[in-house]
């Protein structure tokens, strides 16, 4: 067979694929993308998982909060993302106000799949009834918990939850809460690593987190961030992979490396 007839085929990764990494302990890798040319780069790197994060409100359209991203937003981002990429299992994030009830949730998770091309929607918070009717209409679900950005005004600042016990025993609590209501994967931002740990261990979902600490069964970061080029301040949790490589795409190769190693996140990055 010549060069011209072979044809490649790049096996697009499943929940299932995640699932059997965390039943074996292989840690999952996650990285926000915005755009067809990251979402390659980062995808070749051989990550698991890209987030299209509505982070992008900050990073890339330079808001203040995430609370400004619109469904024509994750819409058109999720879809140039999906064109970039290969083989990474494609999360979309429902922005603000996009899920206020489960049929308004439902009908834009379908977009982000039918349009898009993601594989699983994110929401945040513990929205039960949303995630029920989702998973009962066939959406796969991804839960988000711990830092809600989308809450950003009722909070007043970003910072670590579940601090003190009785909030840590809420985020455990909603985090079962959320897997007995069909999630099949839990993003964690921004707990201490102990209740993280208490948290992956009790799941059977996979749990990616975020400033959660190593015992998490993966880890997720803001492209922007782990490459040093965010505007503003970088969050603690994050690092800086540019500093020790020449290039972006050996940047993306070394922290994969680091999370599949649990060389990251560090006690330094964790709460
Ligand atoms: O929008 C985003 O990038 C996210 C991550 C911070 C998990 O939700």
């Amino acid at each position: 067979m010549s060069q011209y007839t072979t044809v490649t085929q790049v096996k697009t990764k499943t929940i299932i694929d995640l699932q059997k990494m965390k039943q074996s302990g292989q840690k999952i890798t996650s990285l926000t993308a915005y755009d067809a040319t990251f979402a390659a780069l980062i995808d070749r790197a051989g990550i698991d998982v890209l987030l299209v994060g509505d982070s992008l409100g900050m990073v890339v359209q330079g808001h203040s909060s995430t609370l400004p991203v619109s469904m024509q937003d994750m819409l058109y981002h999720t879809q140039i993302v999906s064109r970039g990429s290969q083989q990474a299992f494609i999360i979309a994030d429902l922005p603000f106000m996009s899920n206020a009830t489960p049929i308004q949730a439902a009908q834009n998770a379908a977009l982000l799949i039918q349009q898009g091309g993601a594989k699983m929607v994110k929401l945040e918070g513990a929205r039960i009834e949303n995630i029920e009717f989702m998973v009962r209409q066939g959406i796969p679900v991804c839960a988000h918990l711990g830092l809600l950005p989308q809450s950003i005004y009722q909070l007043g600042k970003y910072a670590v939850q579940g601090k003190d016990a009785n909030a840590a025993e809420n985020i455990l609590a909603d985090a079962l809460q959320v897997e007995q209501a069909g999630a099949q994967v839990l993003i964690l931002e921004c707990v201490p690593a102990a209740l993280a740990q208490q948290i992956s261990a009790q799941l059977s979902i996979p749990v990616i987190g975020i400033g959660a600490g190593v015992d998490c069964d993966g880890q997720v970061l803001v492209v922007y961030d782990m490459l040093g080029i965010s505007l503003g301040k970088i969050p603690r949790f994050t690092k800086n992979y540019m500093q020790q490589v020449d290039s972006i795409f050996e940047a993306i190769q070394a922290y994969v490396q680091e999370v599949k190693e649990c060389q990251f996140p560090l006690a330094e990055h964790s709460f």
